[in-house]
């Protein structure tokens, strides 16, 4: 391992929370990683701590401009006890691109990828194992210079926590029900809309309160100048199966561009399954609907994996999704991802990373 990581571990470590009932984000592990950037300096000072609040300054510019980038991937517990991380270089490419766009300092993706490691394997005993369950982890890097002037800031702390997780939603693998957004946008071309940070999520929250009143899990998001085109699901990218076809919009600046996106697609092409990413208007998905044609939708991300939707709303029409069940693609790829990411399943796309 080339960075140099220091480890203090726990001298008091916690009783582990009910595998069977773990919900998302709920839990922490006994250590996390943290990392200092100093301009001049670089970053500097890894280190495995035990998990612990921070102290941060007032004034610290993350919570007041919202300069912060985070990230989200997993690993999981093979039967055989090895350790694997699904996809790590994807994820650190993609932080990297966002810190190029919010001006936080780049991470050379080696060290990225040894801090992931260490502290995975740390408290490599607290991955879960039943199905469906793994081990988020969640990378993020916070502005901490003590100024409210509005630039970059000068210093940053780079920090991993873990998290045993189950679900996302607490609907499992059965299907959600979405709610078509065309009064509030989440991001605009040129915005940040394709970056991991902080801000994409709050500018959601409005829709996701008012789906929710409506009965609804999710916002599933048109584009922020005509409110035509479809972008993403606030926590996923989206797919929909018509007529055969695997359709997702094509990256456009701004859409999150998803790791479960791209392996889906990957998949796709590996079994001469026809996709394609394409510019999707909520006319063409309506359509689809009303003639027949849309088989399945369901939405991928880290967190949910595959989310198949049962019913799509839109202003007043309300578009059942195959019976309101998962369909069978959807379970294929689930399988499919799961297995690859546990080990039960040959890897031959080379997508996991043993942590030793
Ligand atoms: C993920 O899928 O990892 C995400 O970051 C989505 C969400 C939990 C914010």
């Amino acid at each position: 391992m080339a960075l140099d990581i220091k480890v203090t571990r726990t001298t008091t470590p916690k009783a582990k929370p009910d595998m069977d009932n773990l919900g998302f984000g709920k839990y922490f592990t006994d250590h996390m990683f943290i990392m200092n950037y100093t301009e001049g300096k670089g970053w500097h000072d890894a280190r495995i701590v035990p998990y612990e609040p921070i102290v941060l300054d007032p004034a610290a510019m993350v919570f007041h401009y919202g300069q912060e980038m985070f990230e989200g991937l997993k690993a999981y517990k093979t039967e055989d006890g090895r350790t694997l991380l699904f996809r790590p270089d994807k994820n650190i490419e993609r932080a990297n691109r966002t810190n190029e766009r919010i001006c936080i300092p780049t991470i050379p993706k080696e060290d990225f990828l040894d801090a992931i490691k260490a502290i995975v394997k740390t408290d490599e005993d607290w991955i879960p194992t039943n199905p469906g369950t793994s081990l988020y982890i969640r990378p993020f890097i916070i502005a901490t210079d003590p100024v409210l002037g509005v630039r970059p800031s000068y210093t940053y702390m780079f920090i991993i926590i873990l998290s045993p997780v189950g679900a996302y939603y607490s609907e499992g693998l059965n299907p959600v029900k979405i709610w078509i957004e065309d009064d509030y946008v989440r991001a605009v071309r040129g915005g940040v809309g394709e970056a991991k940070t902080g801000a994409n999520y709050v500018a959601s929250m409005k829709a996701q309160v008012k789906a929710h009143d409506e009965g609804y899990s999710q916002v599933l998001w048109l584009d922020g100048v005509y409110r035509k085109y479809i972008e993403e699901v606030g926590a996923m990218n989206i797919f929909f199966k018509i007529n055969g076809t695997i359709v997702t919009p094509a990256l456009n600046g701004s859409i999150l561009p998803g790791v479960t996106r791209d392996s889906v697609i990957q998949l796709c092409k590996y079994w001469g399954v026809p996709v394609e990413e394409k510019r999707i208007s909520i006319d063409d998905i309506f359509e689809a609907y009303q003639n027949g044609t849309l088989e399945e939708v369901f939405g991928t991300g880290t967190a949910a994996v595959i989310s198949p939707v049962g019913e799509l709303r839109w202003e007043d029409r309300i578009m059942p999704v195959n019976g309101g069940k998962i369909g069978a693609f959807s379970q294929k790829f689930y399988d499919t991802v799961t297995g690859i990411q546990t080990g039960k399943i040959a890897d031959e796309h080379n997508w996991t990373v043993e942590v030793k």
